[in-house]
C-alpha cells in the first residue's frame, strides 16, 4: 500500500473525490484496526480538500464521542439533541449547513468554522454507528457534490464496520 495520496490540483471536487475514493479503499484494505483506518481517512480528506476540520464522532451509549479527526481541538461529547451532529444522528440524514451561525443549536468548536456537512454512518443493523463531520472556514462551502463524494467515503467505513 502506498502511503501517499495522488490527486489533481483542481477546484473540481467531483474529480478529486473520484480520484481519492479508490486510493482510500486501498489505504484501508489490509488493516483491521478501525481507529487506524478512520484516522487515515480523515487525513486523506483533509489533505485532498484542505478542509478546516474532518472527523468522526462515534455513538457510545447515549452520546456521540469524538474519535479520529484532523484539525483543531474539538468538543469531545455531543448529546443526540445537540448540534449539527446530533441533528444528523436523530434524523439519520445528511445535513448541510451553509452558515453555521444560522443553525439552531450549532455547537461552536472553533469560531473559524463557517459551514459544515455531517453524514450518518450506519451499521449492518441499520443503526447510526457514527457521524462524519466536515467543517469549512468558508461560508456555503458544501454542495450535493460533497454529499455524494463523502457518501462514498461513508460507504467505505460501513463496509469496514460490517467486517468487524
Ligand atoms: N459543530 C458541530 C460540533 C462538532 S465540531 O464542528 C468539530 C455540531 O454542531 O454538531
Amino acid at each position: 500500500m502506498a502511503e501517499s495520496l495522488a490527486f489533481s490540483r483542481t477546484s473540481d471536487r467531483r474529480k478529486i473525490y473520484d480520484e481519492i475514493v479508490p486510493q482510500i479503499v486501498a489505504l484501508v484494505s489490509g488493516e483491521t484496526d478501525l481507529v487506524a483506518n478512520l484516522a487515515n481517512i480523515t487525513a486523506a480528506l483533509r489533505e485532498a480538500f484542505g478542509f478546516f476540520w474532518v472527523g468522526f464522532y462515534i455513538k457510545k451509549e447515549n452520546q456521540l464521542v469524538l474519535n479520529a479527526f484532523q484539525g483543531s481541538v474539538a468538543c469531545t461529547r455531543i448529546d443526540f439533541d445537540k448540534g449539527v451532529c446530533g441533528h444528523c444522528y436523530t434524523t439519520r440524514e445528511i445535513v448541510i449547513v451553509p452558515k453555521v451561525g444560522e443553525f439552531p443549536g450549532h455547537i461552536v468548536c472553533s469560531s473559524a468554522s463557517k459551514s459544515e456537512i455531517v453524514l450518518p454512518v450506519f451499521d449492518k443493523s441499520g443503526n447510526v454507528f457514527a457521524v462524519l463531520d466536515v467543517d469549512s472556514d468558508k461560508l456555503d462551502d458544501f454542495s450535493e457534490t460533497d454529499a455524494q463524494g463523502l457518501q462514498k467515503i461513508v460507504k467505505i467505513v460501513e463496509d469496514l464496520i460490517k467486517k468487524n
